[in-house]
């Protein structure tokens, strides 16, 4: 059953808070644990739906994984190539990173599985891993259109693969990166755009052989295969796309000031905040310091007159996730914002660009978009006043619920549900910090 919620005009929100673990880091450090030798121990991992389904993934394959009751996650690995056949099918729930991610996992195995998930992602495209995974030997079916169910016959013998992305995807680069563990000699991967580095920092951090080398195609990451990976302690510090729900909040309600504690800057997650510092948003990182090979800080958000901006397509792979939030914000800002290179907000959770070009529009804000762009024209006052479709897609639901406490009269959701895949506990973070937000699941 949906649970529609609310969210009513607000102002003086305030406060100090922590969101939870990096949803990407999470999935990861649970998956290379699997596959590592001896005891991989994950402190701060987001204990979300998504993440659940990969530890439940992880675990119908052979490896142990158990919380212990200071929360910290412990998993002991089967080694590369270790897994062992599954029994049932496994279920991704909304989660395309543990989707894909683990495909690459399997699929230098010789197992068979068979992947499925929700009805949102059921929808998404697995060709874009099915071409690359392919090339290693391994075979897969699915339902029309390359979607799920999949199976995955892994393959026996597998062989090293050279691949360039094709699209700027950190879960298709991981997939192959992943599948290459478990193949004789050197798996290559080309980007020509920066995405989110977190399986090669982590790899690096289990031991692995992998480098990076520019050159005239790309960056060129290369892992070597058929190598044990050595266990290691994570910690996992809090989701920079997650921090930003309460931090636009402050941005946009008056007489506001929020604190995010220990949040993840890796360089390939930023782009949001560069875009704020842009749009002339009064935010701040504060105490910046180093964290298991990562950078972390505290970010400081206040009510602040925002101006409209062009967001460039480069800068689009470091704030992926951030543009239904952006958009959101868009509408508060003096002028147009207008962004480019969206085209991969199309296959996300649910098609972002329509489902923000229409909640905008029910609430009176004006959007134009193309195949690939998106302008919202701002003003100082947005009506609200609507109910929103989210189409299963968190950061919709929470985009909106964020909106609708700057907007003159409140916003509904149809359903809060999805917002636990990714940010258990956000409207009972943003109570705390005096957002007013009624009737959101339990969890949500
Ligand atoms: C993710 C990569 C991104 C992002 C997703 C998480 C990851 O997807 O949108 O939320 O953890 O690798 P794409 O690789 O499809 O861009």
């Amino acid at each position: 059953m949906p649970t529609p919620c609310t969210s009513h005009p607000s102002a003086g929100l305030t406060g100090t808070s922590r969101v939870p673990g990096d949803k990407s880091v999470s999935h990861r450090a649970i998956m290379l644990g699997a596959v590592a030798m001896g005891e991989t121990v994950i402190e701060g991992l987001l204990e979300s739906a998504d993440v659940i389904r990969t530890i439940q993934a992880m675990a119908a394959l052979g490896a142990r994984v158990e919380r212990h009751a200071d929360a910290s996650w412990h998993v002991t690995g089967r080694g590369v190539g270790g897994f062992v056949q599954p029994e049932g099918t496994i279920d991704f729930g909304n989660s395309g990173t543990g989707a894909r991610l683990a495909a690459g996992l399997v699929c230098t195995t010789p197992i068979k599985v068979i992947f499925t998930g929700d009805e949102s992602l059921s929808k998404r495209p697995m060709e874009r891993i099915i071409t690359p995974l392919t090339q290693f030997g391994a075979r897969f079916d699915t339902a029309p259109g390359g979607r799920l169910p999949m199976r995955i016959q892994g393959a026996a013998e597998p062989v090293p693969v050279e691949y360039a992305l094709p699209v700027p995807s950190a879960q298709v680069k991981s997939a192959v990166l992943l599948a290459g563990l478990n193949a004789p000699g050197e798996t290559t991967v080309i980007e020509t755009a920066a995405s989110r580095d977190h399986t090669e920092r982590m790899l690096a951090a289990f031991g692995a052989d992998i480098r990076q080398e520019r050159s005239a195609q790309g960056t060129r990451i290369t892992v070597r295969g058929g190598r044990e990976l050595a266990a290691c302690a994570i910690t996992v510090a809090g989701d920079p796309s997650s921090a930003a729900f309460p931090l636009a909040a402050a941005l946009i309600c008056p007489d506001s000031q929020v604190t995010v504690e220990n949040v993840l800057l890796n360089p390939t997650r930023t782009g949001l905040i560069e875009t704020l510092h842009d749009m002339g948003a009064n935010i701040r990182i504060l105490n910046p310091r180093n964290s298991g090979g990562e950078v972390i800080g505290d970010l400081q958000a206040e009510a602040s007159q925002l101006r409209g901006v062009l967001v460039p397509a480069r800068r689009a792979p470091s704030m992926i996730d951030e543009y239904p939030i952006l958009a959101a914000l868009a509408a508060f800002a003096e002028g147009t914002t207008r962004m480019e290179g969206l085209a991969e907000l199309r296959v996300k959770e649910c098609d972002r660009l329509a489902a923000m070009e229409a909640g905008l529009k029910a609430c009176g804000v004006p959007v134009r978009s193309g195949e690939d762009w998106m302008e919202v024209e701002g003003s100082g006052a947005v009506r609200g006043g609507a109910q929103i479709a989210t189409h299963m897609d968190h950061r919709i639901a929470m985009s909106f619920l964020v909106l609708g406490l700057a907007a003159r009269e409140p916003v509904g959701i149809d359903d809060s549900a999805m917002i636990a895949t990714s940010f258990p506990g956000f409207a009972g973070l943003m109570e705390k910090l005096g957002a007013r937000i009624t009737g959101a699941r339990e969890g949500a």
